[in-house]
């Protein structure tokens, strides 16, 4: 998978074999996903026959919430430091816990594992129509920076419910993150098309992002081989639309990179095809493999959520432990199952979640025993 091709930062142990997965399904199609991801992996593993996925499934989300009135376990962070890499599916159920609680479990994980990098490639692929009228050829990775910025915890309510209420909710941006941030994706774009476009609103916000816009002055001297450009968040979302083939490796706060990679699915054909990858690249931590949608729960229970992206998170996934050939299948099995017609409601098709993981089991030469 070139998007995650060998770069010095993402050099892997060779010697392991067996790897063990924190599996968090979480709410809504987040488990339906999960689940078709999880046969894809082990039919993968299998076909190999180099390695095996050792999955230990963590029932949270709003079940849990319903018994113990919190998301996940206090020692969420313990449980799941142990394993070689966690896959969540998405969580949320807006009906059931209120949503900003819901994603308390996840956005700990990924700023207390310090998982900075988050990678969201978005592709087209031949069978699947993009939602915008031109036939752009996409193919573009957002790096999302992961573990600060807007979603930073930071602030609180004033005179709560009274004519008088005030919140504040502050950002943070440290000149550290946002220079890790920017040479990871120049590491990437250099792996790629050897272009890097950073997205800002600095004339607007004058403190943090004026300082992304200084970070980057002193950073992409290193990268004379990467052609480099900015542009305000505004902007972009007009040029995802209006040139999307224009870009390739887009670095944006936490924020921004979280609206522009719903953009990109939509550009695409789906939110449902897009993967990501929320890394450690110091690999001190274990990194977080997901979907870049959520708990879709106005198509939760129908059997019909496209599991692409969750696929392909399992295959980010593989390709991050060192399983670089057994993630190239899985893309591949998914570029044939599009290819020859096999496609969800979602991007034009009627097959259910099951039928379309079936597609990709037997494009990976796996027979589908029901
Ligand atoms: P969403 O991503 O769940 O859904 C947006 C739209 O895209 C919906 O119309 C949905 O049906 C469609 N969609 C998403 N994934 C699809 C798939 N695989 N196949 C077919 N269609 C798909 O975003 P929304 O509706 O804003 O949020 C729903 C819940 O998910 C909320 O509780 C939200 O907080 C949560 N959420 C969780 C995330 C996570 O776990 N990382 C990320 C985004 C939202
Ligand atoms: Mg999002």
């Amino acid at each position: 998978m070139l998007w995650l091709a060998d770069t010095a930062a993402l050099k892997m142990e060779p010697s392991l074999k067996n790897y063990s997965i924190a599996v968090y399904p979480g709410d809504g199609i987040g488990v339906d996903v999960t689940d078709a991801a999880m046969c894809v992996l082990d039919a993968v593993a299998q076909a190999d026959g180099s390695f095996s996925l050792d999955q230990t499934r963590f029932d949270w989300g709003a079940d849990y919430f319903d018994k113990h009135g919190k998301p996940a376990p206090d020692d969420l962070l313990d449980t799941v430091r142990p394993f070689n890499a966690i896959f969540l599916g998405a969580v949320g159920y807006p009906s059931r816990y209120p949503d900003h609680v819901s994603l308390i479990p996840l956005v700990t994980i990924r700023q207390k594992f310090d998982l900075y990098s988050c990678v969201r490639p978005a592709r087209t692929y031949q069978g699947v129509r993009s939602l915008l009228a031109s036939n752009a050829t996409i193919d573009m990775a957002v790096v999302r920076e992961n573990s600060e910025g807007e979603y930073f915890t930071c602030g609180g309510r004033f005179k709560q419910g009274s004519d008088d209420e005030i919140a504040i909710q502050t950002g943070l941006h440290s000149r550290k993150g946002i220079e890790r941030i920017l040479r990871f994706g120049f590491d990437l774009a250099r792996t790629r098309r050897n272009k890097l476009t950073m997205i800002t609103k600095s004339n607007a916000m004058k403190f943090s992002m004026v300082m992304w816009d200084n970070v980057l002055e002193q950073v992409q001297g290193d990268y004379p081989d990467v052609e480099t450009d900015k542009q305000h968040v505004d902007a972009a979302a007009m040029n995802f639309v209006r040139m999307p083939e224009k870009f390739d490796v887009v670095v944006a706060s936490n924020l921004f990179g979280d609206i522009l990679t719903d953009l990109s699915g939509a550009i695409v054909g789906s939110l449902g095809l897009n993967p990501s990858a929320n890394l450690d690249p110091t690999r001190q931590f274990p990194s977080l493999f997901e979907p870049v949608h959520g708990s879709a729960p106005d198509i939760a229970g129908k059997g019909i959520a496209n599991p692409v992206g969750a696929i392909l998170s399992g295959a980010m996934m593989l390709d991050w432990l060192g399983e670089k050939e057994a993630a190239a299948r899985i893309q591949t099995a998914v570029e044939q199952s599009f290819a020859q017609g096999c496609l969800t409601p979602d991007v034009g098709g009627d097959l259910t979640t099951d039928q379309m993981t079936e597609a990709v089991l037997e494009r990976l030469g796996v027979a589908v025993g029901n």
